[in-house]
């Protein structure tokens, strides 16, 4: 199951995805834990310290690698230079798992020991003064959107992806990737004209979307009635201000188990929303807007930069599936 977190800068992605991480963890699924934004935070929010942090592989930086691995013996992808974030596999690609090792692991996941299990964390890399001025901040995020594009995920496991609601995910298509996104929002103006934004792109593409409020003060219901008002059925739980949050935030991260009974039952609430779409997936749909938002990317920059007709890398009658492979 892919999930990811989006919304306003600053309003809790972070903080709430490592916290939905930790419960996964703790339920004993596995996990893999991809932090997306160029401003890196989620090894933090898992509890690493800065410096192992800043020591993480760079997805970003192992592009040749990782579209090496995956386009395998696909005869429609002569070569990894040619392969752009939104390629999409076909007969001979290779695809990932949850549950397994491979060299894309080996190269760019790390295990996160939590309370509850280890987790894998995989990152993005942060924006280095190379990239400034250049547009490689789409190849940063694009070997998220690569990888996610091969992955064939079952139920009981879970990506969880820290992301940022910027427009790059709308022009990939990054943002169709997932079977559940929770948009957090505060209960603030600001917030929600973000959530207008990513439901307008949302809509068009059946992208299953609910709203996380955060930092929602419950001493009256003024939070509460504003986000009710503003985003009506969307929204599927509030997470007030946590203790255990702020105490992890000095570097005294309390056991898991401790967190405040009614932040747990929130993430047992993004837990069950998350499994009540697995039914619902529709992989002809997700290799259908993959092969989409390919056509409109090679139009659009692709072909020109790698001088190919990249819409011939399309495979028409494949199709990604839990079935194409099977579990190890
Ligand atoms: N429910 C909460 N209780 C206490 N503190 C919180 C809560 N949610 C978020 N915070 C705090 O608010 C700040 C911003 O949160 P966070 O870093 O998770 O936001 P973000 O959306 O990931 O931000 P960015 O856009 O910079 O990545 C952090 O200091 C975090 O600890
Ligand atoms: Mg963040």
């Amino acid at each position: 199951m892919k999930i990811a977190f989006v919304g306003k800068g600053g309003s809790g992605k972070t903080t709430l995805s490592s916290l939905f991480v930790r419960h996964l963890a703790a339920t004993g699924s596995p996990v893999v834990a991809v932090d997306a934004d160029i401003n890196q935070h989620l090894g933090a929010g898992l509890g690493l310290d800065e410096d192992v942090a800043a020591e993480l592989p760079a997805m970003g930086a192992r592009l040749p690698l990782i579209k090496d691995y995956l386009r395998g013996s696909n005869p429609r992808i002569a070569s990894a230079d040619t392969m752009i974030k939104t390629t999409p596999p076909g007969e001979g690609s290779r695809l990932l798992r949850v549950r397994e090792n491979n060299p894309v692991y080996d190269a760019c996941a790390r295990p996160v020991e939590l309370d509850g299990g280890a987790v894998r964390l995989m990152v993005t890399g942060p924006f280095t003064e190379a990239d400034l001025g250049v547009a490689c901040y789409h190849s940063k995020t694009g070997a998220v959107e690569l990888c996610l594009n091969h992955l064939v995920d079952g139920r009981d496991e879970y990506v969880v992806v820290d992301m940022t609601a910027g427009s790059d995910s709308f022009a990939s298509g990054m943002f169709t990737r997932f079977d559940m996104t929770f948009l957090v929002v505060e209960p603030t103006r600001k917030g929600v004209s973000v959530y207008r934004q990513y439901k307008e792109y949302a809509q068009d593409f059946g992208v299953a979307l609910k709203v996380v409020g955060n930092k929602v003060r419950g001493e009256d219901d003024a939070d509460l009635d504003f986000l009710r008002s503003e985003v009506g059925d969307d929204l599927l739980v509030t997470v007030g201000h946590s203790d255990w949050v702020r105490a992890m935030e000095k570097g005294r991260p309390p056991r898991f188990e401790l967190l405040e009974e009614a932040n747990k039952a929130a993430l047992r609430t993004l837990q069950a929303a998350v499994d009540a779409t697995y039914e619902a997936r529709d992989w002809e749909r997700y290799t259908r807007q993959m092969v989409h938002f390919h056509r409109k990317n090679a139009q659009s920059w692709g072909n020109e930069r790698t001088g190919a007709d990249l819409a011939a890398q399309i495979d028409p009658g494949y199709v990604l599936q839990e079935s194409v492979i099977a579990p190890a």
